[in-house]
């Protein structure tokens, strides 16, 4: 295939996707489509954590770079605890025809044809038995970025901020009037 037959068929697929993602997002109300940097409101981890290994080398920067919106890949089904990964066919919907010919497209190509998803490594997560939704939290108008750090920065994504800690969970409630009482977050009184 020449080069630009190649361009023709990638700027397709994104201007597609693109496409399905914005008439989502028009569909479903659309959680954040971050164009501009997004005030961060929880600290930075102090000590830079490292990112997990994850079974593909995916980059936030090089796809929002893109104009892809974090909805497009991230939706938050009910009951509305989790953010959840993005399907493979997500995925597949570019590299069906983007970089179809180097080892990790192909890799990704496989997991398609398995049927199994991703097995991405969690990076974020509270200890078990704490209540947790972010449902609640987006309904109150927090952006990702408040929590999660510069997203649109991050060639791997490690746990850049404290997040997951009570310190600061309890801050922000304390700072947004939200509720404190121990059993907002823990199952016993
Ligand atoms: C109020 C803080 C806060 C906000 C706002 C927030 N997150 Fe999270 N996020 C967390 C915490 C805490 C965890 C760990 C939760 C767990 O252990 O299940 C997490 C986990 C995740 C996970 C992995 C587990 C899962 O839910 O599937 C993803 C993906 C994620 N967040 C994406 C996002 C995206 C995208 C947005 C914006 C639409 C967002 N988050 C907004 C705090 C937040
Ligand atoms: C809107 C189209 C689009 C979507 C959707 C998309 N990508 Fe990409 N992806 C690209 C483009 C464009 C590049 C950069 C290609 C290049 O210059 O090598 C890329 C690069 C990559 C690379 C680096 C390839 C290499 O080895 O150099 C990986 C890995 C990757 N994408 C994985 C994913 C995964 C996983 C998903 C789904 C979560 C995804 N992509 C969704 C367009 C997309
Ligand atoms: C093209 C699809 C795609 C887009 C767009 C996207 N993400 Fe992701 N996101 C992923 C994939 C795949 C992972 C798992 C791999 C990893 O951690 O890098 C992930 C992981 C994450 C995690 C780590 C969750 C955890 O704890 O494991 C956070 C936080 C996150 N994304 C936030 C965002 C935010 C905020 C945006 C928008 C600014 C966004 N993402 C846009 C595909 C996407
Ligand atoms: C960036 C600010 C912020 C952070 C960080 C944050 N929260 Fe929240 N939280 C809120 C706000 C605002 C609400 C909404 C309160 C409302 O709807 O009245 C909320 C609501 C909740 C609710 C629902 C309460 C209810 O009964 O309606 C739970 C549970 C919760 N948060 C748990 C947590 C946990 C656990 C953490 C830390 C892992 C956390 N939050 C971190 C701001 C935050
Ligand atoms: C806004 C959410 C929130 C509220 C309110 C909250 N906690 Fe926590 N708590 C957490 C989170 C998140 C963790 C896990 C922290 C970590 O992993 O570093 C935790 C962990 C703990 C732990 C240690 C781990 C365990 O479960 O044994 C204790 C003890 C604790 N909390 C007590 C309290 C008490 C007492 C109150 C009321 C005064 C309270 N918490 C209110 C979010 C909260």
């Amino acid at each position: 295939m020449s080069t630009s037959a190649r361009v023709r068929i990638a700027a397709w697929a994104i201007s597609l996707f693109l496409a399905i993602t914005l008439s989502t997002c028009a569909a479903g109300g659309g959680q954040s489509a971050m164009a501009a940097p997004a005030q961060q409101d929880v600290p930075a981890n102090l000590a830079p954590h490292l990112a997990p290994e994850q079974p593909l080398p995916y980059s936030h920067k090089a796809h929002l770079a893109l104009g892809l919106t974090c909805a497009g890949c991230h939706t938050n089904p009910a009951p509305g605890k989790l953010m959840t990964y993005p399907a493979t066919a997500t995925c597949m919907s570019c590299h069906h025809e983007i970089g179809k010919k180097k080892p990790t497209i192909k890799k990704l190509a496989a997991y398609a044809r398995s049927g199994q998803p991703v097995p991405w490594v969690q990076v974020y997560q509270v200890l078990p038995g704490v209540n947790w939704t972010h449902r609640k939290h987006l309904d109150a108008g927090i952006k990702c970025e408040s929590c999660h750090g510069q997203v649109p920065e991050m060639e791997t994504m490690s746990e850049a901020t404290s997040v997951t800690t009570m310190g600061v969970c309890l801050h922000c409630h304390t700072l947004h009037n939200a509720p404190t009482v121990c059993a907002t977050c823990h199952l016993w009184p």
